[in-house]
């Protein structure tokens, strides 16, 4: 198995059977830096424990944030921030929308190119998250924008003590003010991901019903199991299926598979493969507002029913 320092994120390999058997842990030091740390048998998927939603209820102090994630790149980590977003405001929700990736893609569609972004907020003093914080064409929806600079991020805390904890500690000082937010994150694991997935207490793993997408949903729900054991034991993964397209037979095989694989953790929602939201985009808008009849506008829709159902925050609003 491979073991990396938390520290200075060295890799060693290090044979099983010299650790006692039946633990799931154990004492390492790196050879490197000398560091000891707890290290973590590898997990194999199907192991990984899944709270059921439900249980989502009881946590619901903790507030509603959400990190939209997947180190595959392409699967509409973005359009789901976005369209779910509105989905959820439509819905009678504030929500704060934060791009926590470099390539600012949201923030694009937002029009909220060169401001300030997460960078100026750990420049400046705990109330600079506020200042950061900018109003979006859409009434009830707010965002924090990326900006370029926060590549200087990755470099300057990542591996730093309690680096995992930036965003969750900023966050503690405006949560109340929203009942969702939602982080779309870099098709990469590093500062930003790691830092959303311990701020949050949801992930929805977008994923496309493609073979190679579906061990990219194996990647992450490994990776959301060391968060849970190492900075965020209350997380919750659910897997949302995007741009479906029902007429493509190795689609229909994938998701029944997905299905088979992650019974009971996948969203009911499924987004559909949608010409409509790719014109919405072209407009720089969710493509509900775009066209409120359109197949992707009313998934995303349901989806924010359906998340407000399990977070226990519905409300008696039909729309
Ligand atoms: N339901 C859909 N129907 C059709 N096209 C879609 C749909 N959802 C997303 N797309 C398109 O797929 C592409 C990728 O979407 P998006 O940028 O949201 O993915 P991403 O996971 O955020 O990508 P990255 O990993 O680069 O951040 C975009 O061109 C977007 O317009
Ligand atoms: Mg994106």
């Amino acid at each position: 198995m491979i073991v990396i320092c938390e520290r200075c994120q060295s890799r060693f390999r290090l044979d099983e059977n010299r650790i006692k058997p039946n633990t799931k842990s154990f004492t390492a030091r790196c050879s490197r830096c000398r560091h000891v740390f707890t290290a973590y048998r590898p997990v194999r998927i199907q192991e990984i424990p899944f709270v059921d939603l439900s249980a989502a209820k009881h946590i619901a102090h903790q507030g509603n944030t959400i990190a939209v994630s997947n180190q595959k790149g392409g699967v509409a980590k973005t359009s789901t921030c976005l369209n779910l977003g509105l989905a959820l405001t439509r819905r009678g929700k504030k929500v704060l929308l934060i791009d926590f990736d470099v390539q600012a893609n949201l923030s694009i569609l937002l029009g909220a190119r060169e401001a300030a972004s997460f960078y100026d907020v750990l420049q400046k003093g705990p109330q600079a998250m506020d200042r950061a914080v900018v109003e979006t064409p859409y009434p009830d929806m707010w965002l924090l924008p990326a900006s370029k600079n926060m590549v200087l991020l990755n470099k300057k805390y990542f591996g730093a003590d309690d680096y995992e904890y930036i965003l969750n500690d900023r966050l503690n000082l405006v949560k109340d003010r929203y009942d969702y937010i939602l982080i779309d994150t870099p098709p990469s694991i590093e500062f930003f991901t790691l830092n959303a997935l311990t701020a949050s207490d949801h992930v929805i793993i977008p994923t496309q019903c493609d073979y190679l997408s579906t061990h990219g949903v194996d990647q992450i729900l490994g990776i959301i199991d060391l968060i849970r054991r190492k900075t965020n034991p209350a997380i919750e993964a659910r897997i949302l299926v995007t741009m479906f397209n029902a007429d493509e037979t190795a689609a229909c095989v994938i998701q029944s598979k997905l299905q088979e694989l992650y019974r009971g953790r996948l969203y009911q929602t499924v987004i559909p493969h949608d010409g409509r939201l790719r014109e919405a985009q072209i407009m720089s808008m969710p493509v509900y507002h775009y066209d409120a009849q359109s197949h992707s506008g009313q998934a995303y829709m349901a989806l924010a029913r359906e998340i407000m159902e399990s977070t226990g925050r519905a409300k008696q609003n039909p729309a």
